[in-house]
């Protein structure tokens, strides 16, 4: 049988499967199986273009496998969980940059004057270039390694103009004249890089998962025209998804931060944010960790809403122990899920489920919304605007719009942080003002710990 037809029709079963796959990750209970699908996709995949005609060294190949499963192994077992962002915004990144090496080879090794193919070149090298080391500066704000605070100049707008018009007039003159445009080909190539790091270094690092997302896309799209140059199916179809995923993701992110995604690649939120708060002048009721826990031990029903704090705490082992206590103790627990609670798309069904919390305790904040006024206590966790009322009514308010989890309506509210201080957005909580809010103040993990040991001597 002709072995094109077979690594055509592999490539066809790949692509079905990328496509379920990415499907199935849009639950936890089924993204585990999802991303194996992806993964059975992709070795296939591998293993089928290993068979084309085209392939002219196995030895770099299996030397490139090798560097790459080895660093790859190595970086996932380092990464801490909530390491995850900065580790997917290098791997995208490097997933640019793979792309773009691939177009300068096929363009080294085999020039054409083939519109299609010039023209696909140009997209992959200034679209790969700014993937990767918008990617590195994603990354290095994220670890911490720069400053994670937006870093503007002078003239800067100026200065990205001045280099997307460069980048266009290097693209005319390239497609023009692709044989004899080598200089050219390595202008647009720097050009890409420099203004891949203009482009990321303004966005303050809490925008950082909005940016990462972009990137995602962005790598997807550099695959996609890639797959047009070295005429291969499976990356145009496969690139073309990502490329989409990424995009449509990012929408939702910002959505439901109600921000347009060129407020966030553009405008800055920490810029337009005034520290504004309606509740200045109440005072907030605190409690000890004693008397929670007696109201604890007398409710029937509670839900939890864990924030960005409960990752920072690294607290979800001990709120999985309270809630073990609770049930014992004939309490209904829920955990309800605001979309963009934390600082990645599902950080907080991702922290939960490591602590082994049953996928069908937790609730989507539509689902949860109308229950709450039937709630005795409702449980915040270092979380903070997601919780905010002022979202609701407050229309000066920076986050006004963005849909919130109702827990003012519960009968009792504990609020579990370490001082009075904001969340993301920068702005007071009136929540936490309110008759029925109780502030337990300090780490997460701690008053966890210290709330099951009242529950533990209890029981003695
Ligand atoms: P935030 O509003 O950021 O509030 C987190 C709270 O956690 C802070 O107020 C902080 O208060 C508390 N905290 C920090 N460390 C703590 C600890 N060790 N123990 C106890 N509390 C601690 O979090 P949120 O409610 O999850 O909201 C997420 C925000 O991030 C939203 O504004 C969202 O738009 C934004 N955002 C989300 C995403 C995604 S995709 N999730 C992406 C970009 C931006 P203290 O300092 O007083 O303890």
């Amino acid at each position: 049988m002709d072995v094109t037809l077979i690594i055509n029709f592999t490539y066809i079963i790949s692509c079905i499967l990328f496509a379920f796959g990415l499907k199935m990750l849009g639950s936890p209970v089924t993204a585990r199986k999802g991303n194996f699908l992806s993964m059975v996709g992709m070795l296939l995949a591998v293993v089928v273009t290993l068979f084309s005609k085209g392939i002219l060294s196995y030895q770099w190949i299996l030397l490139g496998i090798f560097l790459g499963a080895s660093a790859g192994i190595f970086t996932a077992y380092r990464a801490a969980m909530t390491q995850m962002p900065e580790t997917i915004a290098l791997l995208h990144g490097f997933g640019g940059l793979a792309s773009l090496l691939v177009d300068w080879s096929a363009y080294h090794n085999h020039p054409t004057t083939d519109p299609i193919i010039t023209v696909s070149i140009f997209l992959s090298i200034l679209i790969g270039g700014v993937t990767f080391t918008g990617s590195c500066i994603a990354w290095g704000k994220l670890s911490e390694r720069i400053p994670g605070k937006s870093i503007k100049f002078p003239g800067m707008q100026f200065l990205n103009i001045g280099i997307l018009i460069a980048l266009l007039i290097g693209g005319v003159l390239f497609i023009s004249n692709p044989l004899g445009s080598y200089p050219v080909f390595l202008t647009i190539l720097i050009l890409s890089f420099v203004f891949g790091v203009f482009l990321v270094i303004p966005i303050g690092g809490a925008d950082m998962p909005v940016v990462i997302s972009v990137l995602n896309s962005y790598s997807g799209l550099v695959a996609c025209t890639t797959g047009f140059v070295i005429h291969n199916t499976v990356l145009i179809v496969v690139g073309a998804l990502v490329g989409a995923n990424g995009i449509i993701l990012s929408i939702i992110m910002c959505k439901a931060m109600n921000r347009s995604l060129t407020n966030v690649l553009f405008g800055g939120f920490a810029a337009e944010v005034k520290k504004k708060g309606s509740a200045e002048k109440k005072e907030a009721k605190s409690i000890s960790l004693e008397d929670a826990y007696l109201i604890l031990e007398a409710a029937k029903s509670v839900v939890v809403v864990p924030g960005y704090g409960l990752a920072v705490a690294q607290a979800q082992h001990a709120v999985r122990e309270l809630s073990e206590f609770l049930e014992k103790n004939g309490c209904e627990v829920r955990f309800a899920i605001h979309p963009v609670a934390g600082r990645m798309p599902g950080h907080m069904n991702v922290l939960l489920a490591e602590a082994n919390i049953s996928y069908d305790q937790l609730i989507e904040m539509e689902e949860i919304n109308p229950m709450l006024d039937t709630v005795d206590v409702a449980i915040v966790i270092g979380a903070n605007d997601v919780v905010n009322p002022a979202a609701e009514h407050d229309k000066t308010s920076p986050i006004y719009g963005m849909p919130i989890i109702e827990v003012y309506k519960a009968k009792t509210v504990f609020v579990l942080k370490r001082s009075m201080a904001p969340g993301f957005a920068g702005v007071e909580n009136e929540l936490f003002y309110n008759e029925n809010t109780l502030m337990v103040f300090g780490d997460a993990k701690q008053s966890l710990q210290g709330l099951v040991a009242e529950f533990k001597s209890a029981l003695v």
